[in-house]
């Protein structure tokens, strides 16, 4: 086989085989097939697309180009969550101690974060001595004991995917559905999840900027998830604005912590309640959602779902004391308020925007090696359809340092407030099955 002749099969819109594919991906994987010709193969798939075939070969060469997690010493099915990026989205802090307190294995394999915030692994780091740093068999004994528990990701999970990401980024080929779908999928299904619910994010502060766009990449990577023999489902929700109201890693911790005992923010609620549901469901601890949600509810009520957080934290090395004192969680030294200039209805809140206030103010990471504060982030007071009185405040800013007019300015660029009332944005627009 050449890669020249596969290179202009795709680009003439044929279909290739699944050793082909195969070929691609550890040709390319080991070296063998350069850059250049990746480049030119990701440019043909841009173009051309991939058939539902092909996508499923495509994931399963790159989740065997590296380490696949073997999760079969842990009981039950075990069930993954993968949300589309977001900006201070602070569900999976929230459902991993959800669903496990109702007996689901949650066997989380996390990163860290780059860009806007951190990744769930920094989020969590901000509680004293919590560390991920365990080894395999204490990851597994765990879960059994706890039903969760979270890990680092493993150096070697799809190194296919590690280079073709990199290389996509510096060839205008990230926005191909076929490819991000693959890319997400893979990961998802090498770390060893048995179900996988998406959580498919649409509006300014997302991937996909359009509904029609976020259904085509939910219903790739459902069908992707199954065509592999891993049960897929995905719901598409709104981030034309922050989830919650919290967008930095301590201030999300305490965010979770409210919404472990059901008075979180709205939306975060509601959308954990959602994604949860699915979760139970795929891991066969309820018959459908509503009972899903029943049960759900009630351990945000009873407490347990606040156990089954403190008994993760403290199991990997947590001071789970912060769970009912949050206030030893890390603070920032000044708090700054951010006034509204007029009255009037927020009419909208540029998610990006905010992510980027954050990370100026040291939330997130500008590149891999940056060191983040944990402490500082902003808190929003004021949500899309919320009414605000000239001088009252949209924003709270955490800081490390008491002047930060660049970030009050980005704030204030994020918001536009109109005079006409304005309905709260839709957030969970539809499940794909
Ligand atoms: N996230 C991923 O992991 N891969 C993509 O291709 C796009 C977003
Ligand atoms: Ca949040």
């Amino acid at each position: 086989m050449r890669m020249v002749d596969l290179i202009e099969k795709k680009r003439n819109g044929f279909q290739l085989t699944k050793e082909e594919i195969q070929f691609i991906i550890s040709g390319f994987t080991s070296g063998d097939i350069p850059d250049y010709q990746m480049s030119a193969f990701s440019m043909a798939v841009f173009f051309q697309g991939m058939t539902k075939e092909e996508r499923v070969y495509l994931t399963e060469a790159m989740v065997q180009s590296g380490d696949q997690i073997d999760l079969s010493e842990i009981k039950g099915i075990k069930v993954d969550k993968h949300s589309t990026g977001g900006v201070g989205d602070t569900t999976t802090l929230v459902l991993a101690p959800l669903v496990a307190s109702v007996g689901v294995p949650v066997a989380k394999m996390s990163g860290r974060g780059l860009g806007h915030t951190g990744g769930t692994i920094d989020k969590l780091e901000s509680v004293e001595g919590f560390h991920v740093e365990i080894s395999n068999e204490e990851f597994i004994r765990l879960v059994n004991q706890n039903h969760i528990a979270v890990i680092g990701q493993s150096a070697n999970l799809t190194p296919a995917d590690k280079k073709l990401y990199a290389l996509r980024d510096v060839t205008a080929t990230v926005d191909s559905i076929p490819l991000i779908a693959s890319s997400i999928m893979s990961k998802k299904i090498a770390a060893g999840a048995d179900a996988i619910v998406l959580d498919v994010k649409t509006g300014s502060g997302a991937f996909m900027k359009n509904l029609d766009d976020a259904k085509e990449l939910a219903q790739t990577m459902v069908d992707i998830g199954n065509g592999v023999g891993r049960k897929t489902k995905a719901i598409i929700s709104d981030m034309s604005q922050p989830l919650g109201f919290a967008v930095g890693n301590a201030l999300e911790v305490k965010e979770a912590i409210d919404t472990l005992k059901g008075q979180g923010p709205e939306d975060l609620h509601e959308l954990c309640l959602t994604l949860g549901s699915h979760m139970v469901v795929l891991a066969e601890k309820a018959a459908n959602n509503e009972e899903a949600r029943k049960m759900l509810e009630e351990v945000m009520h009873n407490g347990k779902a606040l156990e089954s957080f403190k008994a993760f934290l403290a199991a990997q090395g947590g001071d789970s004391s912060v769970v009912d004192n949050p206030e030893k969680l890390p603070t920032a030294p000044f708090t700054i308020e951010v006034p509204a200039k007029a009255s009037g209805y927020v009419a909208e809140i540029t998610a990006e925007v905010i992510g980027v206030a954050a990370m100026m103010l040291g939330a997130g990471r500008a590149t891999k090696d940056s060191v983040i504060d944990l402490a500082v982030g902003v808190m929003l007071n004021k949500k899309v359809g919320d009414y605000v009185q000239a001088g009252e405040s949209l924003v709270t800013i955490h800081s490390s340092q008491e002047n930060v007019p660049e970030v009050i300015e980005k704030i204030y660029s994020a918001y536009r407030l109109d005079d006409t009332e304005i309905a709260k944005p839709t957030l969970i627009y539809t499940e794909i099955h």
